[in-house]
């Protein structure tokens, strides 16, 4: 296994993506680990980022100096590399001017095994981003290649397996990255790729059996990607010893219920309780606006329900949860005070502290398309593994202002055509986020000979990898017109659609 530590750089995930592409397995800590974790977790290889930093500041992040004198290979990025040559004896200087975006990297003399087909014609495209760079190469060192701008851009030890590149192998814009990557850590590092989909669900059964013993375990079931597998993973570890609940707040999509019921306790046998909570709901939103006092009402009720329910089931002793890696490393950000809150986003999961219960979290290690995979290969079916997110508080952030049973039921119908019109036409998958949006305004059409007067369905579809910015996703006009002359004359109460052309930022993806 691969110990990649964390600098800052906003690409160190990236880092991590790429290493469990490799099927190898690898965590990602900050860089003051303390010197005796690190031995205790015994990589066979460690990866330091990239970061924000100069080496040559007063108090600038550095590792436990023993670090290299365990014999294990080391590459550095950027940041990692500059923080290796100080530490051997280089120099490290300001660029005279920042390098940011593509550059060509030249090779010098033999680039050796870590480099093996990393350059074609002695040259390599690579994506730079950094202020400093290294001027003195440190002894024992050769320099494997530059670029134009800094003469020295990747170097190596090979005695003792100390690497370190000035670009960054992890980003899709350094094309043979990833090669890169895959050598260090199977071919220097020597790690075996045996971190796939059966391996690590052959890996998680074992541990949930050893950790839960004959306990029992209670799970609150979405029907999104992260609870359902982690459902899917438990049951298959341990049973019947697993309850799920699942709540039906009123705020699902059309048949959501009925699939996640079908999906779950018919196809799979898992033992779930379905709360038909529809009232309980819609009454607490009534005469209710805001979208953060909708948020946390329906988060609240959430929570009591769940604890009513996991009252009845008194000798559960575990609470399981599909907590995945990004989750964790997100909220360990989130300590360091640097995340805004712009919106209360946190899944409607949270439990207040005095249920004391355990917490199971198998899919902690994993990134999202690992627990897509996972999924696949427990058998659920691939709609519900590639579904796209889906809020905590569903409809009812898509619901502008207070909350009715009957716009529900109009947005749910508006929102199934929609979807199922993204599927048949192939541009679901090509999608990050797609919904409708119900605008309690109403305006004028005429239909037939009659005039009518009702309400407006807006459309949204996003295109992102991490939700943080978005930009809207260019449908094409034939599959506008199709979608809202369906939606316009299947779903009464509805005379008009628009679509969203507003990126994120300014505007968000959810309207609420
Ligand atoms: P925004 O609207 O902030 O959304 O651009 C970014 C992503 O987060 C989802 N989202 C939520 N998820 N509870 C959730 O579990 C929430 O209250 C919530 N609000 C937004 C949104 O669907 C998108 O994927």
């Amino acid at each position: 296994k691969i110990l990649i530590l964390d600098f800052g750089s906003q690409y160190t995930q990236l880092i991590a993506r790429r290493v469990r592409e490799a099927h190898v397995y690898c965590e990602l800590h900050p860089f003051d680990m303390a010197f005796e974790a690190i031995v205790a977790f015994a990589p066979s290889g460690i990866i330091l980022s990239g970061g924000p930093k100069s080496v040559y500041e007063e108090g600038a992040p550095a590792v436990a100096e023993a670090l290299f004198e365990l014999g294990v290979p080391v590459l550095g990025i950027c940041y990692g590399m500059q923080l290796m040559s100080r530490h051997f004896g280089g120099t490290v200087v300001p660029a005279g001017k920042r390098e940011f975006g593509h550059a060509e990297l030249l090779a010098q003399g033999e680039p050796g095994p870590l480099f093996d087909g990393f350059f074609q014609n002695g040259k390599s495209p690579v994506w730079m981003s950094h202020g400093d760079h290294v001027s003195l190469v440190p002894e024992g060192f050769e320099v494997v290649a530059g670029t134009d701008n800094a003469p020295v851009c990747a170097i190596q030890n090979q005695a003792r397996r100390l690497y370190a590149v000035q670009f960054h192998p992890e980003v899709n814009h350094t094309p043979r990255g990833e090669l890169l990557l895959d050598t260090f850590v199977r071919k220097i590092c020597g790690c075996t790729g045996r971190w796939t989909p059966g391996q690590i669900i052959e890996d998680a059964v074992e541990r949930i059996r050893t950790q839960v013993g004959s306990d029992r375990v209670i799970l609150g079931l979405s029907g999104g990607v992260d609870s359902s597998v982690a459902a899917a993973l438990i049951h298959r570890a341990i049973g019947d010893q697993l309850t799920c609940v699942f709540v039906d707040n009123g705020l699902l999509r059309l048949c959501e219920g009925d699939q996640v019921m079908a999906t779950f306790a018919e196809n799979m046998g898992v033992k779930v309780i379905r709360v038909d909570a529809e009232e309980r709901f819609l009454s607490a939103l009534a005469g209710v606006s805001d979208p953060e006092k909708k948020r946390k009402i329906i988060g609240g009720l959430f929570v009591d329900i769940f604890e009513e329910e996991s009252n009845r089931l008194k000798d559960a002793n575990y609470l399981a949860q599909g907590t995945i890696y990004p989750d964790v490393i997100e909220s360990a950000g989130a300590k360091t005070g640097k995340a805004q809150n712009i919106k209360s986003h946190h899944n409607v999961g949270g439990l207040p502290d005095y249920m004391k219960l355990q917490l199971l979290e198998p899919l902690r290690e994993l990134f999202k398309d690992e627990v897509r995979a996972i999924g696949e290969e427990l058998g659920l079916p691939r709609p519900m593994v590639w579904r796209h997110p889906f809020p905590g508080p569903g409809l009812g952030v898509r619901i502008l202002g207070e909350v009715k049973k009957e716009y529900c039921d109009i947005l749910r119908q508006a929102d199934a055509i929609y979807i199922e019109e993204l599927y048949a036409s192939g541009h679901y998958d090509k999608i990050s986020q797609a919904f409708a949006v119900f605008l309690p305004v109403k305006s004028v059409g005429v239909m037939g000979d009659g005039r009518t007067y009702e309400y407006v369905v807006a459309l949204r579809a996003v295109e992102t990898k991490d939700f943080m910015t978005a930009g809207w996703y260019p449908m094409p006009y034939e599959d506008l017109a199709r979608i809202s002359s369906r939606i316009i004359n299947e779903v009464k109460g509805i005379n008009r659609v628009t679509y969203d052309i507003s990126s994120k930022p300014p505007a968000t993806i959810e309207w609420e």
